[in-house]
């Protein structure tokens, strides 16, 4: 009997928290509390500007500790942050690589480094506009690039042109501070010695002599210290050893040309990783469409014009579509293609998302009149 009465005890016991767990909101689960965290945006404020080059600035951004960012989150150098901002009252955001040492989120200071670029919404306001002193909302750091032990070989070459140095900055000086246990070379490759970004740290790393080093190509001038000219077989060939990894960022063009000479050296495709930070097509015809965004409070009809994603469109009409890595990497600004038809250029979708109609609008451009559904 006693038996009984313990196993009714225990029965009525566990009756209650099933019953007191399905009486839980939904947004008290642990699924949606990781969700948040994911979407979570730190506030920033601008701590230093610091002028690399006459278009070129670095931004020192620190926690905001008087707001709900008391700590930001640690990264991974080749790691980018997304920066929120209004401009021409439209709420934009642009990825940016982090360009500091990984070591410096433990103090809560991100570094990003921006170049001015024709026709550049975000970073020409950037440049122009932001002030020490100012707060910036960001997104918590993410995407895959830069150098991973497990998948990589000890011989790291880095290959940058421009603005593109960014990432291995932050390489090396996670290198240097023993993250990593590898050899860096970086080949970098800026018009004249006054585009040169960091021009003061990379004398201070290569004066180590350690195990990173940047060789510095000026393809403009001639200059006592530097390469001249495009990267050729002769400059890469001392640094390529048996088994190779080759990061790069920079241009397209810089991609196109370093392929056909990374191929004279019989380095594997799978060895060879790049950042994606432009997403471009050429309609053979410009138009220009009309975009109906179904929100879940609103309606609204927007041109779009065909040589320009579904996001830029929304961007510009004011409307705050989410986005974050902006190259269709991410997935956060997946939404559901209600009618019409896209391009999408360079994203891979999952089978049930592209059996459900979802597509990435940071790399959508148009092909007939559209209806997207956002979430928001
Ligand atoms: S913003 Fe990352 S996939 Fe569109």
């Amino acid at each position: 009997m006693e038996t009984v009465e313990k196993l009714e005890k225990i029965k009525k016991e566990r009756e209650e928290i099933i019953a007191s767990f399905s009486k839980k909101p939904l947004e008290d689960t642990y699924l949606d509390k990781e969700t948040k965290k994911i979407k979570s945006i730190y506030h920033t404020i601008v701590t230093d500007i610091k002028e690399e080059t006459p278009d070129v600035k670095t931004f020192t951004l620190t926690a905001d500790k008087n707001s709900d960012t008391p700590s930001l989150a640690p990264f991974k150098a080749g790691q980018y942050i997304t920066i929120h901002v209004t401009v021409d009252n439209s709420p934009v955001t642009r990825a940016y690589s982090l360009s500091s040492a990984p070591s410096l989120a433990n103090k809560d200071i991100y570094k990003i480094t921006i170049k001015r670029v024709e026709n550049g919404l975000v970073s020409n306001y950037m440049l122009d506009n932001i002030k020490v002193g100012d707060k910036l909302d960001v997104s918590k750091p993410a995407g895959d690039f830069g150098y991973n032990p497990i998948r990589d070989e000890e011989n790291v070459i880095a290959i940058a042109g421009g603005s593109g140095i960014t990432p291995f900055m932050s390489l090396a000086w996670a290198i240097l501070e023993g993250t990593y246990d590898c050899n860096l070379t970086v080949f970098y490759s800026v018009k004249t010695e006054e585009d040169i970004i960091f021009k003061k740290e990379i004398e201070e790393i290569n004066k180590k002599k350690k195990n990173v080093k940047f060789i510095v190509t000026l393809t403009r001038e001639e200059k006592e210290g530097y390469l001249h000219g495009h990267l050729t077989r002769e400059m890469l060939e001392p640094y390529i050893k048996e088994f190779n990894t080759v990061l790069m960022c920079g241009p397209k063009e810089l991609y196109r040309s370093m392929n056909e000479l990374l191929n004279e050296f019989n380095i594997p495709r799978k060895s060879v990783h790049y950042e994606n930070f432009f997403v471009e097509y050429e309609p053979d015809e410009k138009t220009t469409y009309n975009l109906k965004v179904v929100m879940k409070e609103k309606v609204e009809t927007i041109p779009c014009r065909n040589d320009e994603t579904l996001l830029v469109a929304m961007e510009r009409a004011g409307i705050k579509a989410p986005s974050l890595c902006r190259v269709g990497e991410c997935g956060y600004c997946r939404s559901r293609l209600l009618e019409g038809k896209v391009k999408m250029i360079g994203a891979s979708l999952k089978k049930a998302e592209a059996e459900n109609d979802y597509i990435h609008p940071c790399v959508s451009f148009p092909d007939s009149d559209i209806v997207l559904k956002l979430d928001i």
